[in-house]
């Protein structure tokens, strides 16, 4: 897909406009600074506190944009009035497992709660599907503390295939890591 489609203008449920789009190469800063701040505020996700680099998030972004030409990634960028407030993807593997695509998401806390996760979730598998030749299985991890992670994917059709126990420290505490699947 071509960097910058716009693939949904609307609002969420409080009225805050909402638009998702692929990302470009100018999203770099903005990309940056979301995970940092997402990174400081330890919620659930990997980044817990650890700050990412321009550098590093250059990689990111160019590996992504990349990925995307190559129709072997779809990812959606939520932006609200010019703000950077939400990160999909959906990655395929390679070899043995070309048939696997790896999902995440998050959004800004500020921007939680109010269905943007849901439509987000569906529009990307819906990329996913159209733009990622192949696909037949969808996966997921997620922290097993994160009941509203949990609720939106059990929601969207996704079941559990897998529990490592005490696999994620979240916050000094240990917590279950759940592996998550949908065939699609
Ligand atoms: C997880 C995340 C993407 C979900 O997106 P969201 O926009 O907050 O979720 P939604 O508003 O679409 O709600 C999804 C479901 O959770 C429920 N939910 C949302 N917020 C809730 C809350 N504060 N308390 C209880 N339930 C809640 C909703 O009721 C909804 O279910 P329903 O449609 O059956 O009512 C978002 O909260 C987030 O980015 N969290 C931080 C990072 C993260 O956890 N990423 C996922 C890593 S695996």
């Amino acid at each position: 897909m071509k960097p910058g489609t716009i693939v949904y203008t609307g609002k969420s449920k409080s009225g805050k406009e909402i638009i998702f789009r692929y990302p470009t190469e100018n999203d770099l800063h903005m990309l940056r600074d979301y995970i940092n701040t997402l990174s400081k505020e330890k919620t659930f996700i990997i980044f817990q506190g650890e700050q990412v680099s321009l550098e590093e998030e250059k990689k990111y972004l160019d590996s992504q944009l990349k990925a995307i030409a190559e129709e072997k990634s779809v990812q959606l960028l939520a932006f609200s009035e010019g703000r950077l407030v939400g990160n999909t993807q959906i990655g395929l593997q390679s070899k043995a497992i070309k048939h696997i695509g790896v999902f995440g998401i998050s959004l800004a806390k500020e921007f939680r709660g109010e269905g943007v996760g849901t439509l987000l979730m569906e529009k990307i598998v819906k990329e996913a599907k159209k733009n990622l030749k192949g696909l037949k299985i969808i996966t997921l991890e997620c922290f097993g503390n994160n009941e509203i992670a949990r609720k939106l994917y059990g929601k969207m059709g996704f079941r559990t295939f897998g529990n490592l126990p005490k696999g994620i420290i979240y916050r000094d505490t240990p917590v279950d890591h759940i592996y998550m699947f949908k065939e699609v």
